[in-house]
């Protein structure tokens, strides 16, 4: 049997378990109104709108949540990014997942207790967490007040620029969530990563 490392405190995976969801509905009803066909519809638009907004305000609190828990417990230490000597750190990974993992080589970075996350998912928690949420919650909250948008921005529509912001920033977390799931399954076996940050324990390859 291979060896466990407790990893994924409680809060993290009440938090995880929770922002996944909400993604997926934001997600779902996202796509369902920028794309929306009357003929086809994903959802009905005003369930759309809806649960995009219940969702959406769900997430901004669950996010709060999520820096208190963050500023006040151990867990910040695994984000904290060693910039000296990064790229060629993040080149050694992408260089693992495009080849390694297939030759059965071993992890650049294993999955230790002082460090779980590899150079490359933690630049991009960082940046999901820190820079993808952020903008999506900016551009979000104004949308669903559009009286506080200013009218023009250097010629462009407040609120065109808004949404674009909050789509682009929508669009690249979901490329996020495509390629998150892809390298989880990289775990000791296909589902390990998924029990992981269900139970907390991490099982070594
Ligand atoms: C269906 C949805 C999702 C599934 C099945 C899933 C799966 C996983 C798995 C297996 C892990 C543990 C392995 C690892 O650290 O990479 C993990 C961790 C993580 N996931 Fe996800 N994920 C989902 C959605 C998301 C979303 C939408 C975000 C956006 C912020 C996210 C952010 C994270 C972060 C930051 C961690 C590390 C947490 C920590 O230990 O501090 N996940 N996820």
């Amino acid at each position: 049997m291979s060896e466990k490392l407790y990893l994924y405190p409680v809060w993290v995976r009440i938090w995880h378990v929770l922002n996944a969801l909400l993604f997926l509905v934001l997600l779902v009803s996202g796509l369902s109104m920028q794309y929306s066909n009357p003929n086809v519809p994903l959802l009905p638009f005003n369930v759309a709108v809806t649960s995009h907004n219940i969702a959406g305000l769900g997430l901004f609190l669950l996010y709060l949540c999520f820096l208190v828990l963050f500023v006040f417990t151990s867990n910040r230490k695994h984000y904290k990014i060693e910039l000296k000597g990064l790229p060629a750190r993040l080149i050694m990974q992408m260089r693992y997942y495009a080849f390694g993992v297939f030759r059965g080589e071993q992890a650049p970075f294993p999955t230790q207790e002082e460090a779980k996350f590899n150079p490359l998912q933690q630049v991009t928690y960082v940046v999901v967490l820190f820079v993808l949420y952020p903008l999506l919650i900016i551009t979000g909250l104004p949308l669903m007040f559009p009286e506080v948008i200013i009218d023009n921005f250097f010629g462009i529509g407040g609120t065109l620029l808004t949404a674009l912001l909050h789509a682009s920033a929508g669009f690249l977390a979901s490329l996020f969530l495509v390629i998150h799931l892809y390298f989880a399954t990289m775990g000791a076996s296909f589902f390990s990563n998924f029990k992981s940050i269900i139970n907390g324990y991490h099982e070594a390859h």
